[in-house]
């Protein structure tokens, strides 16, 4: 390409090529590392962003890989540098990881601008690691390329293969209903994680990781390999040799992060029934951009694209099936009608190069456009007087008996209260009930915890009812299943209208119509809601503090006020 980077156009230039006194110290303190001045002068700075943590399963081999894209920098002439950053664990870390995306995108966006780089690689997929971080490297604005952790391998149990989260749901309903033992249940627990990588449905991080893909992030095909297949740290290796070129190429996120490849995102997460987590996610990472999206732009595609990859929890397989199906290039050579191929991705290449090698090796995983899993919506924004500003369901997930349906809201205020009360096996519940979870939003959960898929009662499990209708502000596992409305904006603990509710009052959905609402004047709602108190969730300092006063909510992709943008923020004086 003739614009190619010379050395002294380096960023890292600034640090190391200077003849001033903060220079020698710069200099001094690599060599300090064993580097000898060949292996670093006048060559990209590569910072390897890496979310590897003992307390997290699903990056256990982040700390290998970080080698293998070290050996690929190397390979291509470049200087790689690891930094370790926050590991926002999905099993772990308390009260919920979504408390912290935004922490790990500022943590990513500063260690970022703060140091001597010119590229960078960015390593992870445990659902929120992969918006985080793409949030903060697209803010920092350097070029950049995402290596995904990709999927642990198929589940196994008593020869069934089992699915991470959904057949967790599944088989707890079972247990708790009386229909497997103790024993099985603890056998199950051996079979469900049987490698590192992330959940192996098409959960959150799968959802999150086939976005960083299509919007020309990754190297094509990277987002489904299995974490343990030896193509991955091949991947890896090849990712740290392209992001080289990327830098002298001057090939920046803003030239690949356009409205179109967020489209072309909005079309395959409808043909994957992605996770409605990504609706958040996608939202704010599009913010970073400067491109405008919101949750109405989900329920159009919705329209447009039916879901054609037969994944769980919608459909029949596992990521490892898709990834010898084709992954997903072969997806989006079965979508290429609809995409605009004319993206920009990492590779230097758009997607129709992408597209143009792929292969679908078994069209019973990634369907055909007219021969789709289901001819329901993968995605619906609902609207009313319970949510002005918007909620999702995922149709595709949930018993068309609950798609229109009305009835009696039964209202929890805390997740205690609502936990207690399904144990009881005396409930006053029926299946027509609707159950309503309030503050547990942005700000109220705090950190809009994953909390939507409300457990059945016990009661009504023992007659055999697998669904019903749920209603919160929460989020839901992207391995969750059922008629679950989500994300209702603005949530209880801000005051919207959902802080209204109480048990009795019918709650009418119509997913055809894309409306929610109850049976109450606006006049009897603000009388409500002026005599109602919100649970205490004060932060009396701290990150929590922060984060309350700034998140947004939900139907704007909960990224702090004072991040979303794209105003130039200056490079750091050396001094
Ligand atoms: Fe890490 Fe599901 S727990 S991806
Ligand atoms: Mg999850």
């Amino acid at each position: 390409m003739s614009t190619r980077k010379k050395p002294e156009d380096l960023r890292s230039f600034r640090w190391f090529g200077t003849t001033d006194i903060r220079s020698f110290g710069h200099r001094s303190r690599t060599l300090q590392m064993g580097y000898a001045h060949e292996e670093f002068m006048g060559k990209p700075v590569i910072g390897i962003i890496n979310t590897w943590s003992d307390v997290n399963p699903c990056h256990t081999h982040l700390r290998d890989r970080a080698d293998a894209v070290k050996r690929g920098v190397w390979a291509a002439g470049g200087f790689p540098v690891e930094i370790p950053v926050m590991s926002v664990s999905e099993q772990y870390q308390k009260p919920t990881t979504m408390l912290y995306r935004n922490f790990l995108a500022m943590e990513t966006e500063e260690s970022i601008r703060s140091h001597p780089l010119d590229g960078v690689v960015l390593l992870g997929g445990c659902d929120k690691s992969t918006p985080a971080m793409v949030m903060g490297a697209t803010s920092a604005g350097l070029p950049f390329i995402f290596v995904p952790a990709g999927p642990m391998l198929r589940g196994n149990w008593a020869g069934k293969v089992l699915g991470s989260g959904a057949d967790v749901w599944k088989y707890w309903a079972e247990k708790e209903a009386g229909n497997i033992t103790e024993g099985q249940w603890k056998d199950m627990e051996n079979g469900i994680a049987r490698s590192y990588g992330t959940c192996m449905v098409m959960g959150t991080a799968a959802t999150m990781m086939s976005h960083a893909e299509v919007l020309g992030l990754t190297l094509p095909g990277a987002s489904a390999i299995p974490a343990a297949d030896s193509a991955h740290p091949r991947m890896a290796a090849m990712s740290g040799k392209r992001i080289v070129d990327m830098v002298w190429d001057d090939l920046t996120p803003d030239k690949i992060l356009t409205r179109k490849s967020f489209e072309n995102a909005l079309i395959v997460h409808m043909a994957v029934a992605g996770s409605t987590n990504a609706i958040i996610h996608l939202i704010a990472m599009a913010g970073r951009a400067g491109v405008p999206l919101t949750p109405a732009d989900f329920d159009e595609f919705s329209h447009k694209v039916p879901v054609i990859a037969n994944l769980r929890p919608s459909g029949a397989f596992l990521m490892e099936d898709f990834f010898y199906a084709g992954g997903l290039p072969a997806l989006l050579k079965q979508l290429e009608s609809k995409l605009h191929t004319d993206a920009m991705t990492v590779s230097g290449k758009p997607l129709s190069h992408t597209i143009g090698l792929a292969q679908v090796y078994n069209d019973d995983v990634i369907r055909p456009l007219d021969r789709p899993v289901s001819s329901e919506n993968g995605l619906a924004v609902l609207k009313g007087n319970l949510a002005p500003g918007g909620c999702v369901i995922k149709p595709s997930a949930a018993e068309p008996r609950l798609l229109k349906h009305t009835g009696p809201a039964l209202v929890f205020e805390t997740y205690d209260e609502m936990s207690a009360a399904v144990n009881d096996e005396n409930l006053d519940v029926t299946p027509d009930h609707v159950m309503v979870l309030k503050n547990s939003g942005p700000v109220g959960g705090p950190g809009m915890p994953e909390w939507g898929m409300l457990p059945i009662p016990k009661k009504l499990l023992k007659q055999g009812v697998r669904d019903m209708l749920r209603v919160s502000d929460a989020r839901m596992s992207g391995t969750s299943y059922g008629a679950c409305v989500l994300h209702v904006a603005p949530e209880s603990y801000v005051r919207g209208p959902f802080a209204a509710l109480k048990t009795g009052d019918l709650i009418t959905v119509d997913v055809e119509k894309r409306s929610i609402s109850v049976n109450l004047t606006d006049a009897q709602i603000a009388e409500r809601i002026a005599a109602w108190t919100p649970p205490d969730r004060d932060y009396p300092r701290g990150y929590g503090k922060m984060s309350a006063a700034h998140i947004r909510q939900a139907d704007q992709g909960c990224d702090f006020d004072f991040l979303e943008g794209t105003a130039k923020i200056k490079e750091p004086e050396i001094h």
